[in-house]
């Protein structure tokens, strides 16, 4: 046996409690309160994981941490999302099992014993806390909310081989090893680990799932906004054709056929109703195909790199001119391969619009909307 195994200290602990938090001052101290009394008699840590908040967040972690060698904290900068967050507290540790909860108080904390009874002497893999299940509830949802969360629990069937009554939940534990199988085909988007986790694992989980009431919010508020729809949906395409295509491409793709769409329109009413030549009306056409496009990339495609103010512009340039080269190109290409290699007008047409629509994803990506 070496020597450190022999030294006097503490053992690693058996379960690890990863809590992502975004300006959660204010639960901190409550949260770990509770944790220290839900397990009591089991070998835990917490790692909290912060995307740098802007309130007393961390120096909440701190106070307690400085004195409490089981309360760490990983501070990210520059970084969003409450899956990759999971992800990295994951790695952070050594312990056998691992489990997810808001840092927010709404997830009840005394099941997690029911969660490790269920991995370690169960023969469990994955215990999922459920809001739908016998016992289980959503508390004080208003009816879009909890319609919302329904119709997401059906998409996700899609990309789940198994099973799950409640696969949207935040709340679960996992065996690291299980964990660590699906961990290099994660998709890492957004909020929904848990279903990333089990969309990317080759044969099911062995899965348990508890009942647990879903908590009204008692201090600061939820971080729930428009993006959160759209990371879902990209983790959704992301596990259906990610190992194709990046999404990312796909919502370019997507971007485009819009713009052309506009583009007709916009030239179609021109035409016949403004009273214009054809010149002045596929001007106008393109010009707002090209804003379109750019403020939609904008928005959707490229929102963790969203470009605003001075930049918004400057965006704008860099994007038409890199597009205006696609165009310009698509046009050779597809002029050469009517002429010279005498390819049909339609093959032709869609091979130089693909060729472009590369080209502007890539260079745009690289240019435009830059790391
Ligand atoms: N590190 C980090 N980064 N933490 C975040 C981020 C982020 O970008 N966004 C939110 N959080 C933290 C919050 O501080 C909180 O501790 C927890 O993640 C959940 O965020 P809420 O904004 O409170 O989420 P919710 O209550 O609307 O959503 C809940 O319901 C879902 C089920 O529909 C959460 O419990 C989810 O985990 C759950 O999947
Ligand atoms: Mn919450």
């Amino acid at each position: 046996m070496s020597a450190l195994a022999t030294a006097d200290h503490a053992p690693t602990a058996d379960l690890c409690v990863v809590i992502p938090v975004l300006n959660e001052e204010g639960n901190i101290a409550p949260m770990v309160a509770a944790l220290d009394k839900a397990l009591a008699g089991i070998a835990w840590e917490a790692i909290y994981v912060d995307d740098d908040s802007r309130d007393g967040t961390r120096a909440a972690i701190a106070a307690i941490g400085r004195h409490d060698p089981r309360v760490r904290l990983i501070h990210r900068v520059g970084r969003r999302g409450l899956a990759s967050a999971f992800i990295e507290g994951a790695q952070a540790s050594l312990a056998p099992y691992i489990a997810a909860i808001d840092g927010d108080m709404q997830h009840d904390e005394t099941v997690l014993p029911k969660m490790l009874a269920a991995l370690r002497d169960e023969g469990f893999e994955l215990a999922i806390g459920s809001r739908y299940v016998e016992g289980g509830g959503i508390g004080e949802w208003d009816k879009t909310r909890a319609g919302m969360s329904s119709l997401a629990t059906s998409l996700a069937g899609i990309v789940l081989r198994t099973p799950v009554s409640d696969p949207m939940s935040g709340f679960f534990m996992i065996r690291r090893e299980v964990f660590e199988r699906a961990s290099r085909r994660l998709s890492a988007m957004g909020f929904k680990i848990l279903l990333d986790i089990i969309a990317s694992l080759r044969t099911p989980p062995r899965i348990k799932e508890l009942p647990y009431q879903f908590r009204t919010r008692t201090s600061g508020e939820s971080k729930l906004d428009a993006g959160v729809l759209r990371d879902y949906l990209l983790l959704i395409l992301d596990k259906l054709v990610g190992h194709i295509l990046p999404v990312r491409f796909l919502l370019f793709a997507g971007v485009g056929a819009v713009g052309i769409a506009a583009h007709l329109i916009v030239l179609r009413t021109g035409l016949r109703f403004g009273g214009m030549s054809f010149s002045s009306a596929q001007t106008l056409a393109t010009a707002v195909a090209i804003v379109g496009n750019f403020t939609l990339n904008n928005t959707f495609t490229f929102r963790e790199r969203r470009l605003k103010g001075a930049r918004f512009v400057t965006g704008l340039i860099t994007f038409s001119l890199i597009s205006s080269v696609g165009a310009v190109a698509n046009i050779n290409v597809s002029s050469v391969l009517v002429g010279d290699a005498h390819s049909t007008w339609y093959a032709a047409g869609i091979l130089g619009a693909v060729m472009s629509l590369v080209w502007n994803y890539a260079v745009s990506s690289a240019i435009t909307w830059r790391r």
